[in-house]
């Protein structure tokens, strides 16, 4: 067996459920710097573009990074009226979880070792859909066809993938009333699939957790 290299790893949201499921995976093998918007090594808020950069300059030099945050709303259709991006219930999904999310991969773009990889948070809402999930669905489905696209044009060997886990047996207390009748996932296998993104050579990959 060859000697794996050891990677020093960017987790935006490592305090999280999924996040440190993620660092108990990776820090065995892996330098891990932990970032949230009020925890960790590192300050970033997703929602803000300029704080995404600061962080991400204040992390140096980086093999990967992985993304355990993103918020959105869960409100019925029937409760939600047109309105700008700005003034929509919309507004807390697109601004967070996925522009979030794309300018991470934008800053990160630009500051990673080459062969690094870039590793997303989606969701099982982008297939299998649930009473007032239009938002998580809607930003899910953008997040995994980004990721598709992003992989081909990525420069110096660059990699994307998204994780896209079903909810997890360690939430069912909290989102349990939303999910009747899922089969809720450990979320290890989540954390796996992340260091399957991170640890392997695929890109433009979505792992479905389910
Ligand atoms: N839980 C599930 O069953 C499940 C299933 C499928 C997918 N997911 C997805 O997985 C992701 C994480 O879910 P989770 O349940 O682990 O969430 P969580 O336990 O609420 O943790 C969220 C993490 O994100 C950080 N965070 C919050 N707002 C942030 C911001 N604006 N900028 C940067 N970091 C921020 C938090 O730290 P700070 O407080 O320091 O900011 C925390 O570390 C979400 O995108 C969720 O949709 C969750």
């Amino acid at each position: 067996m060859s000697d794996a290299p050891r990677l020093r790893i960017l987790v935006v949201g490592a305090s999280g459920e999924l996040g440190r499921a993620i660092v108990a995976e990776l820090s065995p093998r892996h330098e891990i710097i932990t970032a949230g918007s009020k925890s960790g090594d590192i300050r970033i808020d997703i929602a803000d573009p300029e704080s995404v950069a600061a962080g991400l300059t204040a992390a140096g030099p980086l093999d990967a990074v992985a993304c355990a945050a993103g918020a959105v709303n869960f409100t019925p259709l029937g409760a939600i009226a047109p309105a700008s991006i700005a003034q929509s219930v919309y507004g807390l999904g697109l601004a967070n979880k996925l522009m979030g999310q794309v300018n991470l991969t934008l800053a990160a773009r630009d500051i990673l070792r080459e062969e690094g990889s870039i590793t997303l948070i989606a969701g099982v809402l982008a297939d299998d859909v649930i009473v007032a999930g239009s938002s998580a669905s809607m930003v899910n489905g953008a997040l995994e066809s980004f990721v598709r696209a992003a992989a081909i044009e990525l420069p110096r060997g660059l990699r994307i993938n998204a994780v896209s886990p079903t909810v997890f047996e360690e939430s069912m207390a909290a989102y349990g009333p939303f999910f009747r009748g899922y089969d809720p996932v450990p979320v290890l296998r989540a954390a796996r699939a992340f260091s399957k993104s991170i640890e392997g050579r695929q890109t433009g990959q979505v792992y479905k957790v389910i």
